[in-house]
């Protein structure tokens, strides 16, 4: 087996998508760490059971100060190593491609590594091209010491704060994300009337979106909630087990996560018969005026924590209003609303997770920063403190936005949000689907 093999070179493009934008944030990075050693696992493979593992993602760190984002990339180490007092020079770690000759045990007989197994991996000199940082084949790397972002606290919260804002390349990628995610959302809504009638709609709608970011990006960038009626008010639904009723809403939370591993974080909540019914248009006008009040308070030099007090200040308004809460005031309004009303958005969902508050939780919004806007109304089947009309409600309406200079830009706009502009846009959808 191991002779009559012809050369076989690397397919496709020969330089990763962010290999312009990756050396700033390297430099970034060094600063911080002036004469320290920095370790950056890409991590390993995870077993799913017996000699079968889950698919492999690197760790978003690696994949920002690499570019690198594919399955290949497991076990691979960046290391920044000090190049004087205050510079250090990138090497990446990589295990080399195995030969057909001499290294048959891997070739053909290793089912993680093995080329007949996964598939061609680049050796060094092939990384180098993509990436344009210098290459060593893992077995150089020895027991690495140094700060390694797997274990070291500051590394690790130094990484997610410098991944707060967004060069205009990583806006880009979001983009495409949201763009293909607005093209899942509209999939599912053609797919409908089979949805309907199936005893486990719920699971179909899951698989049609799935079917849209495997497609076109590198899958979704979360586990799909699509929950109908009472399940809606779970906030983290993902069991997708539930039949489909044309009474109810469905309440999808979906993000397209493309192969650059930006992810999309979008929810609508639409009515199954295309049309809201009256106590849906209550619930779902006074979730939209909060979104609308949440994003309208994003803009450089705002605190984190003010677009969600906008939004709740709203739901508090609206439920003293319907006569469920004595007053605006106070936190009485959370038993409905559950969770803060958004995040930062970008290689992870919830991103940037590991900075300290100061930077992100307790700090204040700055130009380029992506975020979710995402109230949402959770009304328990089973919360005596409602009116049994309002019970087993659940609405959130996400949208992804960009803090520009003056304000934010909506970048989930191709999606309608007002109930009169999803009834349209439903019914466009469903008379195409119907033909
Ligand atoms: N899909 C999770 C979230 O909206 O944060
Ligand atoms: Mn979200
Ligand atoms: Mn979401």
């Amino acid at each position: 087996m191991a002779g009559g093999w012809s050369p076989s070179p690397l397919p496709g493009s020969d330089r990763v998508g962010a290999y312009a934008v990756t050396p700033a944030r390297r430099a970034r990075l060094s600063a911080r760490f002036p004469g320290e050693r920095l370790i950056v696992p890409a991590g390993g493979l995870a077993v799913r059971s017996n000699d079968c593992d889950h698919r492999f993602r690197p760790h978003s760190a690696y994949a920002w100060l690499t570019g690198l984002t594919g399955e290949d990339q497991a076990g691979h180490v960046l290391v920044m190593e000090p190049s004087g007092p205050h510079a250090h020079e990138a090497v990446l770690y990589l295990r080399p491609r195995s030969p057909r000759t001499g290294g048959e045990e891997e070739f053909y007989r290793d089912r993680r590594y093995g080329e007949f197994w996964v598939g061609r991996r680049p050796d060094p000199a092939e990384a180098e091209r993509l990436t344009g940082i210098r290459c060593a084949p893992l077995a150089a790397l020895g027991a690495a010491t140094g700060r390694d972002a797997a274990s070291d606290p500051e590394l690790a919260s130094v990484l997610s704060e410098l991944r707060l804002v967004k060069d205009a390349w990583e806006v880009g990628q979001l983009q495409l994300a949201v763009d293909h995610t607005a093209a899942g959302f509209e999939d599912v809504v053609r797919e409908l009337p089979r949805a309907l009638a199936h005893p486990r709609g719920e699971r179909w709608i899951e698989g049609v979106f799935g079917r849209r970011a495997r497609a076109e990006g590198n899958g979704t960038g979360y586990e799909t909630i699509a929950a109908s009626g009472a399940h809606a008010c779970v906030l983290h639904w993902i069991r997708n087990d539930g039949r489909l009723d044309r009474g109810d809403l469905l309440l999808l939370d979906a993000g397209v996560e493309a192969d650059s591993l930006y992810t999309a974080d979008i929810t609508r909540t639409l009515p199954l018969s295309g049309r809201f019914s009256a106590v849906q248009r209550q619930v779902y006008e006074l979730v939209l005026a909060a979104q609308e009040a949440g994003m309208a308070a994003l803009r450089p030099g705002a605190g984190f924590r003010d677009f969600h007090r906008a939004a709740m200040a709203v739901i508090a308004d609206g439920l003293a209003q319907w006569g469920v809460l004595k007053d605006a005031g106070g936190d009485l309004h959370r038993r409905y609303t559950l969770c803060g009303s958004g995040h930062m958005l970008g290689l992870d969902v919830h991103d940037c997770a590991k900075a300290r508050s100061e930077t992100y939780l307790d700090g204040v919004l700055e130009e380029g920063q992506v975020l979710t806007v995402e109230p949402g109304l959770y009304l328990q089947p089973d919360d005596e403190t409602l009116p049994p009309e309002l019970r087993g409600i659940g609405v959130r309406i996400e949208d992804d936005l960009v803090v520009t200079a003056t304000g934010a830009r909506l970048m989930s706009g191709g999606l309608p949000r007002t109930v009169a502009g999803i009834e349209e846009w439903m019914g466009t959808l469903l008379e195409d689907a119907a033909r």
